[in-house]
């Protein structure tokens, strides 16, 4: 049954801290929705600007922009800042990034030159191939923690802002698994104390967002938010959290390509993915344990999709691989290969050949617009907790305990669509269509 919920009315600023904001991600989501303020861009691959939503019967004929249909903050209502490790502007960031050309960087270098990082908690153990100078220094994690609350207080009450939302575009963190420090918040908090291992700094940013009732997104594959000491701080406080790792390229088409597979019933006996790529994302990449977690978060999706225990004919025995390597000259332009063998009719084996080649933060770009403001839609709207509606936007989409994720991109599609009906009590769509042949 439809049901309308109640949804603050977005008014006033919006702040969006963003962590790693002189990253390639960052500076190119920046620049971008500068640029569009001013009229001199098109939010091209953001939902929230550009798509529209069917309601009701097919021959109602309804299907507004989603900006038009749901209440979105505006894009003119922003207000941008962050941490880093390096003392720079943004502007230089983005040039330093070589992702958008100096002919777009110019006609909002003046804004991006404003936007200055604050100091970021960051320690080398936890993300091999960088050095940190510009860092918060304290002799517990938990104290840091506390001074990123604070600079989350300064920058809310500094720039006047009605709600605030924080989004880790932050490196690739080592390979964590979630272990007895994350079991509990208070096992979490004397971790913290204790400046315990497995208490990575993506986890004191996620933490300090928490307390602060500030909804947190996670576009790394970062274990970082997704433990039960987190998820009992964000029930606890009504936050809404989402992650892990911005869905874009390879990982974007596999997770297209795989339900097509299942859909027609056809075998696969091998996916073998490689990447080279050559900015600083695929340098920090090149360290093995910030590549394990990469790896994890790439690997996840086939199983999830192909559902190997229900079709173990077709799916039981699959050959998975994927390689990222570090290759400098191609900056930001990544290009993937993907080898994929598969079989049909009678065994009969087939093969797809697959060659993107993407630019990375063009493609993050728009899903961090997205994502900022269905997380502030999604507290606005009360949903505190894993935001499984927006798994559209993620590698590995962060469940429910005992859930599994739901990795084809247009079930997550969907999904949203569905939810964001759910919340204006408009019909949901089922596309049974019986209706029409009455
Ligand atoms: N571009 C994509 O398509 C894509 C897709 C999925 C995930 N991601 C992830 O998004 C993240 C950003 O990617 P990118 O290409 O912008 O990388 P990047 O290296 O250009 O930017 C990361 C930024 O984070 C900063 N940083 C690292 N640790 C920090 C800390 N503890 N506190 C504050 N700042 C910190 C770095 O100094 C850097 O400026 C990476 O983790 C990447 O794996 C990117």
């Amino acid at each position: 049954m439809p049901t309308t919920a109640v949804i603050k009315k977005p008014k006033g600023k919006l702040g969006v801290l963003i962590v790693g904001i002189n990253g390639a991600v960052a500076t190119t989501f920046l620049a971008g929705v500068l640029a569009i303020r001013k009229g001199t861009a098109q939010p091209i691959g953001s939902l929230t600007q550009m798509g529209a939503i069917r309601l009701g019967k097919r021959t109602d004929r309804r299907s507004p922009l989603i900006k038009n249909f749901i209440p979105l903050a505006k894009l003119d209502d922003l207000v941008f800042g962050g941490w880093d490790i390096r003392d720079e502007n943004c502007y230089d960031s983005a040039v330093h990034a070589g992702v958008l050309e100096g002919e777009h960087l110019d006609t909002v270098r003046k804004e991006l030159q404003a936007i200055k990082p604050m100091k970021a908690v960051f320690d080398q153990f936890y993300v091999k191939r960088l050095k940190g100078s510009f860092v918060k220094k304290a002799k517990t994690k938990f104290e840091l923690a506390e001074q990123i609350r604070e600079d989350i207080r300064t920058f809310t009450a500094k720039n006047k802002l009605d709600r605030t939302i924080v989004i880790w575009c932050g490196s690739t963190e080592v390979y964590i698994t979630p272990g007895a420090a994350h079991k509990s918040l208070k096992s979490f908090v004397e971790a913290m104390k204790k400046n315990h291992v497995d208490i990575a700094p993506s986890m004191l940013y996620a933490y300090a967002a928490l307390m602060e009732g500030v909804p947190f997104a996670n576009g790394a594959p970062n274990l970082t938010v997704d433990t039960p000491a987190l998820m009992e701080l964000a029930k606890k406080n009504g936050v809404a959290v989402s992650g892990k790792d911005f869905k874009t390229g390879q990982t974007l088409l596999k997770t297209v390509l795989a339900p097509m597979l299942k859909a027609r019933l056809i075998g696969l006996s091998g996916w073998f993915s490689s990447n080279i790529l050559g900015n600083r994302d695929g340098e920090v990449l090149d360290d093995p344990e910030s590549f394990k977690t990469k790896e994890e978060s790439k690997l996840s999706v086939l199983d999830g999709i192909l559902q190997p225990e229900l079709y173990p004919t077709l799916y039981k025995d699959f050959y998975h691989k994927v390689r990222i390597n570090y290759y400098p000259p191609r900056g930001d332009n990544k290009e993937s290969w993907d080898n994929i063998d598969i079989f049909g009719w009678m065994g009969y084996p087939m093969q797809i050949k697959v060659n993107f080649l993407c630019r990375d933060s063009i493609l993050a770009a728009p899903i961090v617009l997205d994502l900022v403001l269905f997380m502030d839609l999604a507290q606005r709207a009360g949903m505190k907790g894993i935001q499984e509606w927006l798994s559209f936007y993620y590698k590995s989409p962060m469940s429910a305990p005992g859930l599994y994720p739901e990795h084809d991109l247009f079930i997550q599609l969907m999904k949203l669509k569905n939810t964001l009906r759910h919340l204006k009590g408009e019909e949901l769509i089922t596309h049974l269509g019986v209706e029409y042949y009455d």
